[in-house]
């Protein structure tokens, strides 16, 4: 028996010598430990022994088996480990490699720009609402002290979509009015409201029939123009640099009395008179004044008590400015070298 046990083992240790792959270490497990293998035979063999020499010899039969086994694990681990670390050699990525160039968009000037505005104000307290694109005439035209028959309204500007009542809004000014109306007066406002507004224009380099306003309101008690000056210095400066200079010029809008259009010193030529200026040495940049006694009433605001400011910026205007764009076709077609360019403009 021993004997056998010694060259049985000699034997295994030589075949698993020459032994580099897991399935071959794996059929060899079979033939040798499986149930038609040598060492299951010689466990069989142990019925025919006495009981004294079955004692001696299963032991040894046990010793042997747990060798062997040992043996195969071993290799069975050697292997594998060898096989893990091949294939993370040969999987490993080369990080020097330059990637592949995935092309990816840029945020449309337009939005960057409202986003700015919008962070400009939010940091003065004022909210950014939304309002409806579908509006109500009364919204539009009416509470903002637009009575019928007014020019503004007429069907060559608006887009009407039911009768003379509801319509495209053509301002952002009704989000003024549905604010207000909202609060129910005896608090103060301070909003803007970033959004599309549409008119009967034919399209051309300065005109879209669609195009963004941004819309603000300051309601509070003892507001003045200076307010409304001081606060626009600020954005201006926030939004095209300290050496900005703002001014007022005397305007008119049904729903603001006095009402002004407001100008920055030309950051182009810093007011010494240029084409982006038209030699002036100013731009134009928004609409403003202060609420008309009649649009703070017909929203719940007591005009004696009450007063505010306004304002209405052409988005596409500071955009079309601030990055030297002289078509305001351009936010609107959906070319991706556009896209990519407005990219580089910003970033210069
Ligand atoms: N709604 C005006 C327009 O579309 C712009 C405007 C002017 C808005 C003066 C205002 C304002 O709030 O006070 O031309």
């Amino acid at each position: 028996m021993q004997e056998k046990l010694l060259t049985l083992k000699e034997e295994i240790t030589n075949k698993l010598t020459g032994v580099t792959n897991i399935q071959k270490l794996n059929d060899l497990r079979t033939e040798y430990l499986g149930k038609k293998g040598p060492v299951q035979e010689l466990s069989g063999m142990l019925r025919d022994l006495s009981v004294e020499e079955k004692k001696e010899f299963g032991r040894v039969l046990n010793e042997f088996k747990t060798e062997v086994t040992g043996m195969f694990d071993s290799l069975r681990e050697e292997l594998e480990t060898k096989a893990l670390n091949e294939k993370l050699a040969n999987e490993k990525i080369d990080i020097s490699l330059p990637a592949t160039k995935i092309p990816v968009g840029a945020p449309n000037i337009l939005e960057k720009i409202i986003e700015e505005v919008e962070e400009v104000f939010m940091s003065m307290g004022y909210d950014v609402v939304d309002g409806p694109e579908v509006e109500e005439d009364r919204y539009n035209f009416e509470l903002l002290n637009i009575p019928k028959g007014h020019p503004a309204r007429d069907a060559q500007d608006t887009f009407y979509i039911k009768d003379e009542e509801i319509l495209l809004r053509s301002q952002t000014s009704p989000v003024q009015v549905r604010t207000m109306l909202k609060i129910g007066g005896g608090e103060p406002v301070r909003m803007i409201c970033p959004g599309k507004t549409y008119r009967r224009d034919d399209d051309d380099a300065t005109h879209s029939h669609q195009f963004m306003q941004i819309e603000g309101l300051l309601v509070d008690k003892d507001i003045s123009l200076s307010d409304l000056k001081g606060t626009f210095d600020t954005i201006a400066k926030r939004l095209f640099g300290n050496d900005c200079k703002t001014r007022f010029r005397p305007s008119y809008y049904q729903f603001t009395e006095p009402s002004v259009e407001t100008d920055i010193s030309c950051f182009k030529c810093k007011g010494e008179g240029c084409s982006l200026c038209k030699n002036t040495g100013w731009i134009t940049v928004s609409g403003a004044g202060m609420v008309h006694p009649n649009v703070l009433r017909n929203c719940g605001y007591d005009p004696s008590v009450w007063t505010g400011f306004a304002f209405g910026f052409g988005a596409e205007r500071l955009a079309m400015l601030k990055y030297g764009i002289n078509d305001i076709r351009t936010f609107y077609n959906t070319d991706l070298r556009e896209l990519k360019d407005f990219d580089r403009k910003d970033s210069e």
